[in-house]
This record gives C-alpha cells, sequence and structure tokens, in this order.
C-alpha cells in the first residue's frame, strides 16, 4: 500500500489528513509514516532472510529517534558517523553489538565511547586512524573489531557531491593501500579483523556500480585469504536510489537479488548500510504558502519553508515533486518557482513547477523523508521545524518545533 496517497482529493499520510497535521502542528513541518518505514526495511530482512545478514540503517538520513525507534523494533542494526549519531541509537534503544561506525575522522574519545558499548565493527578508512584504534583499546583493554573501507575505483554515475567510490575521494583506501593496512592490522596486538567494508555513493540508480564493486571486493576477499587473512563479513554500504521524478532504480529485493546472484555459493554473511532507499519515501515536508510573487520574469511562490529546512535542491539541484495537499485547488495557474523566506537566491524548493496556487495553499514536498531534517539548520535564525510521525489513524509530535528561546539558550552577550 501506498503509505502517502490522495484520497477524496485530499492527501494522506496513512490514514490521516495531512491538512489536519499542518492545522494541529503548523507549518513547516516534516511527516513520517511508520509503515513506509517498516516496508522498506521489511523489504531488505525479507530479501536476505536466508543469508547471514546484518542490515544497518545509516542513521544520517533521517536521525529522529522514532525514526530509530521504529526500525530497532524490527531488528535494525545502524551505520553510525559520529558519538552523536551512536547516543541517538542507544537512546532509541538500538541494540550496539549491531552498530558498524563509519566515517574518516572518528576522535578517540568517539573510539572509546563505541568500544564501551561494544559495537560491531569499526569501519577503519586510514593508517593513521588504525593506529589511533589499536592505542585507544589497547588502554582499554579491548579488542576492537575492524573493517578495512575499500575504495574499488567505481564510478557510481551519481552527482559528484554524493560519489564516494572514486580513487580522487577521500573516503577508503586503493585496493593495494588496503591490503598492506589489513598487513598491519593483523600485527597489532588490540584489533580484530572481521569484515571488509565499501561505499560507493548515493542515490545509485543502476546496480552495475554495485556489481563492479562486488567484484572487486571478491578478488581482494581471496587474495587476503590467501595471506591468512581472513573475511568474515562483506558490508557493501548503502546508496541504494530511489524514485524522485523520473529515475527508474531497482527495488530493492531486486538489488539484493543481483548481489545474492554474484555471490552464488559462497555464503558470505553480508552487511548494508541503506538510509536514502529507507526513508526518503517515508517523509514529506509541508509548507504553506505565504504570498504569491507574479513579476515580469517569473511567478514567485513564497513559502514557509526554506533551504535551512530543506537544502537538497539547492546543494544537488535535486528535484523533489511539490504538489497541493488538495486536488482542485483554487487559485492561479501558472509555472512557479517555488521558493523559500531565507535571504538568499538558492533559497528554493523547485523551479518552474505548473501548479495551481493561491496565498494559503498548503503543499506537501515528497521524497524528504531522507537528508531532510537531518540536514537542516537554524540559517537566518529560523527555529527548525516540527516532525509528525503518523501510524495508522495515530499522529505523534516526535520533535516539537523549536522555539525562540530555544535558539538563543546556547549563547551569552559579553559580561559587563
Ligand atoms: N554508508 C556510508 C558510509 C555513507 O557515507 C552513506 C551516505 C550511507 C551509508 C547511506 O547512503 P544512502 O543509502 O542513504 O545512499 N546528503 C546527500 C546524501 C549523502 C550521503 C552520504 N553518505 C543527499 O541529500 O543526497
Amino acid at each position: 500500500m501506498d503509505s502517502f496517497s490522495y484520497r477524496d482529493n485530499a492527501l494522506h499520510a496513512e490514514n490521516i489528513a495531512v491538512d489536519a497535521i499542518a492545522e494541529k502542528f503548523g507549518t513547516p513541518c516534516y511527516v513520517y509514516s511508520r509503515e513506509a518505514l517498516e516496508q522498506s526495511f521489511r523489504a531488505y530482512q525479507d530479501a536476505l532472510a536466508d543469508w547471514p545478514h546484518l542490515v544497518c540503517y545509516a542513521v544520517k538520513a533521517n536521525s529522529n529517534l522514532a525514526v530509530l525507534d521504529v526500525l530497532a523494533r524490527l531488528g535494525a542494526g545502524f551505520d553510525i558517523v559520529s558519538v552523536g549519531e551512536l547516543e541517538r541509537v542507544v537512546a532509541a534503544g538500538g541494540d550496539p553489538a549491531k552498530i558498524v561506525f563509519s566515517g574518516v575522522a572518528k576522535t578517540p574519545a568517539e573510539m572509546a565511547r563505541a568500544l564501551e558499548l561494544g559495537i560491531h565493527c569499526f569501519n577503519v578508512e586510514s593508517a593513521a586512524e588504525l593506529d589511533v584504534l589499536n592505542r585507544v583499546a589497547g588502554n582499554m583493554n579491548l579488542l576492537a573489531p575492524v573493517s578495512i573501507r575499500v575504495n574499488p575505483d567505481v564510478d557510481a554515475r551519481t552527482h559528484p557531491y554524493i560519489s564516494t567510490g572514486l580513487r580522487e575521494n577521500k573516503f577508503g583506501l586503493g585496493v593495494d593501500e588496503a591490503i598492506a593496512l589489513y598487513r598491519r592490522a593483523a600485527q597489532l596486538p588490540h584489533l580484530e579483523i572481521r569484515g571488509l567494508d565499501c561505499h560507493i555513493g548515493s542515490q545509485l540508480t543502476e546496480l552495475s556500480p554495485f556489481i563492479d564493486a562486488l567484484r572487486h571486493l571478491l578478488v581482494l576477499i581471496d587474495r587476503l585469504e590467501a595471506e591468512g587473512i581472513i573475511i568474515r563479513h562483506l558490508d557493501l554500504g548503502g546508496g541504494l536510489g530511489v524514485r524522485y521524478r523520473d529515475e527508474q532504480p531497482p527495488a530493492i529485493a531486486d538489488y539484493i537479488g543481483a548481489i545474492r546472484a554474484e555471490l552464488g555459493t559462497r555464503q558470505l554473511p553480508l552487511v548494508f548500510e541503506p538510509g536514502r532507499s529507507i526513508a526518503a519515501n517515508a517523509g514529506l515536508l509541508l509548507t504553506r504558502v505565504e504570498y504569491v510573487k507574479q513579476t515580469p520574469e517569473h511567478n514567485f511562490a513564497l513559502v514557509d519553508a526554506g533551504m535551512n529546512d530543506m537544502i537538497r535542491p539547492a546543494l544537488y539541484q535535486a528535484w523533489l515533486d511539490i504538489q497541493p495537499t488538495r486536488r482542485q485547488e483554487e487559485g492561479i495557474n501558472a509555472h512557479w518557482d517555488i521558493v523559500g523566506p531565507v535571504c538568499e537566491t538558492g533559497d528554493f524548493l523547485g523551479k518552474n513547477r505548473p501548479l495551481t496556487l493561491a496565498d494559503g495553499t498548503l503543499l506537501a514536498m515528497f521524497g524528504a523523508g531522507a537528508y531532510g531534517f537531518s540536514m537542516s539548520s537554524n540559517y537566518n535564525s529560523r527555529p527548525r521545524a516540527a516532525e509528525i510521525m503518523v501510524d495508522g489513524d495515530q499522529m505523534h509530535l516526535v520533535r516539537r518545533r523549536e522555539s525562540i528561546s530555544d535558539l538563543l539558550h546556547l549563547e551569552q552577550t559579553l559580561p559587563g
């Protein structure tokens, strides 16, 4: 079932008309569907049911505690990149033993906290990091479980800002460097080699880069095994794309199926780190048109959500669908630039959209569940939006709207 759908000309999130959510909690606000989150997570679990696996949701995509809670209850693991994300997972009831820790610049304090909680694996990205991790684990009298992040040098054919698997990126290590680092890891007394890790980019809409990467990694695993270095799990990262407009990304089941087919009889335990493919289409951003402004060059719809609430269009020229929450809305039929209140020309949500709009029209931006709220900021001293989770015919405020005093409370003026 589609968790967001028009019924009687009104957009619903599960069984709730989104207009009622805007009425109750104000705009801008993010609306998530528990059902949609569960469906996408289960698609991974089901496709891997008879294969040893761990699906670690990438917390950065949407780190609201309620989102983490919903996934933790389904047995999710979590991919984290900071101690902040680590503490969120713990606060939401996630199991530390199912956490993988990615990121290029983990601090010793972050490593120590993750070791204390007993995470599943550190995805190590450099020789310097490996040495620090060995030292931190030694000080705690513990063994740190490690994978090395390998850069298989495949072109993910996605936006350059979210492509991470090329040699020129700051992420991971080339194959030869990775082998050298595994040799070193095998010598260090406070490390335990667990797996091999890679993540080649985000919003991938084709299978071939994933399969290319996998082939490179399998060759590497064999080379390591020939030296007596045994890889016990293969972490293929995240990256599966979603449909925002007319993209045709593979279904989750087909993506997993293709990987399993490539592995054949080799029952290597698999780890995945999906973010977008779990959360993107489980969320909407609701925003109201404050004013329409028609100039000789453009028709502007000035809305109450800005680039501080949703930066993807400004940062990546991302296209997300925007529609009125009620069909047959009265108003002016035109091609609209939907722009926010922030004082930047780059502050737009969508351009040249054929829509019927008027002052007060409530709009929904679809596909906003991933990298929406989690990338939001207080730029222009704008309090961040409320977040609401719908569950059947219930709506729950899962993050209240920030207040002006929230904005000010960490700061102070000079003494005297
Ligand atoms: N694992 C690692 C190591 C990652 O760096 C990422 C995303 C993921 C997993 C999850 O990837 P996903 O399944 O969501 O594609 N802010 C950008 C996306 C940045 C992705 C960064 N890394 C956007 O809004 O498009």
